[in-house]
């Protein structure tokens, strides 16, 4: 083949690649080098630096690594730089590299009580959450909320013992409700480290398949519910969302007794 023939042929498979990501959804360029966000969630699991290092960080690394192109960097370096509950919902409110912020009307930060044993993490706010700007706030959350009353644990409890604190991965609502990509998780993890190590819960039940598979990478929430493992330090007891729940009763006798679980746990 001539040089101008391969020139053409270049042309046209990297004419053919564009309309295919674009028919994909790509409607923007990022970087110049294509990243795999399924790595860097995996990645993520197995080097979380102790805040005290990154906070150490000279500000200017911090204050680069925030205008970073890589809006992972930049969210691990607005994460890491709160030194406070207040401070974090000031970072996250402020982050604007998620395209999911731009169709939600509200931040969706946390509910309940810092001072709890028990951190609830769940996956994102749905149309109620995203009108209130609080967390499981609609059926499903109220369903939650009787579940762990049944234990003793409820979200407006000023006690430790009998409280919870409550946040999702994902501040902001998905349009339509749809599934988080592996994309938003991976973007928003370093935002959830924070939140788990300023409130540094004794353990951390996991609610549906998205934080199960943003804290461990696991899949399959019906396989992995009741059996406890370890995340961020942390225990860890994976349960079934409650909006699963609502649409299957007879799954409500299974989250029965990783609730009991949950209470052996605490009484241990
Ligand atoms: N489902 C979730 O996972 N989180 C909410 O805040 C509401 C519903």
């Amino acid at each position: 083949m001539g040089i101008a023939a391969e020139i053409a042929d270049d042309w046209h498979a990297a004419f053919a690649a564009l309309v295919w990501q674009v028919e994909a959804g790509a409607d923007e360029v990022i970087a110049d080098a294509p990243v795999n966000r399924y790595d860097l969630t995996a990645e993520a699991h197995r080097s979380v630096a102790p805040p005290a290092e990154r906070l150490s960080d000279p500000p200017s690394t911090v204050a680069q690594a925030a205008q970073s192109s890589d809006p992972v960097a930049a969210a691990r370096a607005a994460a890491m730089a709160a030194a406070t509950l207040e401070e974090l919902r000031r970072a996250m409110t402020g982050f604007d590299r998620c395209e999911l912020k731009k169709g939600a009307r509200n931040t969706v930060f946390a509910d309940g009580n810092p001072a709890a044993r028990v951190l609830i993490l769940g996956e994102a706010p749905g149309a109620d959450e995203d009108r209130e700007g609080r967390p499981f706030v609609g059926r499903a959350g109220q369903l939650l909320d009787r579940m762990f009353a049944a234990i003793g644990l409820s979200r407006t409890s000023p006690e430790p013992e009998t409280a919870f604190y409550i946040t999702n991965v994902l501040p902001w609502r998905p349009p339509g409700n749809r599934d988080p990509e592996p994309a938003e998780i991976a973007m928003l993890l370093p935002f959830v480290e924070r939140h788990v190590a300023l409130v540094d819960p004794q353990v951390i039940v996991v609610v549906g398949n998205t934080p199960l598979f943003a804290l461990t990478g696991a899949k399959g929430i019906l396989r992995a519910r009741g059996t406890w493992g370890l995340a961020l330090g942390k225990p860890l007891l994976p349960m079934t969302h409650p909006a699963y729940l609502l649409r299957t009763p007879a799954a409500k006798r299974e989250a029965w007794a990783d609730l009991l679980s949950l209470q052996a746990r605490l009484r241990s």
